[in-house]
């Protein structure tokens, strides 16, 4: 029987690519960027793309006529065309779970850098400027005691709210629906996203970028939040207004920032967050630990493997997609006893 094809883009380690190969003839492209007509050529034959940072479109759909499953290697999935890949049957997957613990790792220690205002004074070590024993223009701020605002409660905010108990901290959160368990389980106490930018010291975005969330937070937002708070954004940076961020930082309205995720990026060299002592800003590294990221590469690895062989897999995004449903997962065969 002939394998299925598939099109696996960017830095897959060889033993993902092996058991990729076991089961399909592989077309592995590490930087797709220098050859886009190979991979647009092998894209024309392939019933399945694995990656990351994946970009589709509809002219590449109507390029890739046998294409039956995509799986990227993110949770998030806003650059992808999830109701178009829906229309056309093709199954869409992401990787939820394995990176819930390590991106609420970098959330917390967003919040514990900008508090303690880690990188401006680890640089003035570093340049030789730490003269004089440290006095109040170099104090920060604690982070126990004070109160959390979780703007979105999935996963990882679930899981930075787990971090944030343990430096006794209060913790607020607003959500679309109320999450009564963690309120009785962990003192959690839900707000209007108003009332929790006033109440406040970090503001933590943690929502998925979607037409609702598209630059939810500004300056608007910025003037409600308290004069001494935070903003930290590990989500998706259109999901911040950054003109409006900007201006208010330069007008102090807020304390400062952190920030993996920007607008852009890589965020342009001349942006002004750049040059802001208060500001933290970090490469989008929210998941980006070797352990992670191979776990994540694995996930996706698994849910093409399913998808392609018809039954639904684990992390499948659009079940709409296939209305006629899935096959059952064949049974592994018990290995006779000799
Ligand atoms: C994700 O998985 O969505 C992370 O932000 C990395 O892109």
């Amino acid at each position: 029987m002939h394998k299925k094809r598939i099109v696996a883009l960017r830095r897959l380690k060889e033993s993902h690519l092996q058991r990729l190969r076991e089961a399909f003839e592989v077309a592995y492209f590490e930087e797709p960027e220098l050859q886009p007509e190979a991979v647009a050529a092998a894209l024309r034959q392939a019933h399945g793309l694995i990656g990351g940072k994946l970009q589709v479109t509809s002219a590449m759909l109507d390029e890739a006529p046998a294409l039956e499953a995509v799986a990227t290697i993110s949770v998030g999935y806003d650059n992808l065309p999830v109701a178009e890949l829906s229309r056309r049957g093709i199954l869409l997957t992401n990787t939820p779970d394995v990176l819930t613990e390590t991106t609420a790792d970098t959330g917390f220690m967003l919040i514990m850098a900008s508090a303690r205002r880690l990188v401006e004074l680890a640089n003035m070590v570093r340049e030789g400027r730490w003269t004089q024993h440290v006095g109040e223009p170099h104090f920060g701020h604690d982070v126990h005691g004070k109160t959390l605002g979780l703007v979105g409660l999935g996963r990882i905010g679930r899981a930075i709210a787990r971090r944030a108990l343990g430096f006794n901290m209060r913790v607020l959160y607003s959500n679309a629906s109320p999450k009564p368990d963690l309120e009785a389980q962990w003192g959690l106490e839900r707000r209007s996203f108003e009332q929790l930018l006033a109440e406040s010291d970090f503001v933590c975005l943690t929502v998925p970028l979607t037409e609702q969330t598209d630059h939810l937070l500004g300056y608007e937002q910025c003037q409600a939040m308290k004069r001494s708070a935070f903003l930290i954004n590990v989500s998706r940076g259109r999901v911040v207004d950054e003109a409006g961020l900007i201006r208010a930082l330069d007008e102090r309205l807020i304390a400062g920032a952190g920030l993996d995720v920007f607008e852009q990026e890589p965020v342009a060299a001349d942006s002004p967050l750049l040059r802001m002592d208060n500001v933290v800003t970090l490469p989008h590294i929210g998941s980006a630990t070797h352990e992670t990221r191979a776990a994540m590469a694995s996930c996706a690895v698994e849910n093409i493997c399913q998808a392609l062989r018809g039954e639904r897999p684990r992390d499948l995004v659009n079940p709409e997609a296939r209305p006629g449903g899935f096959v059952q997962p064949q049974q592994e065969q018990p290995v006779d006893a000799k």
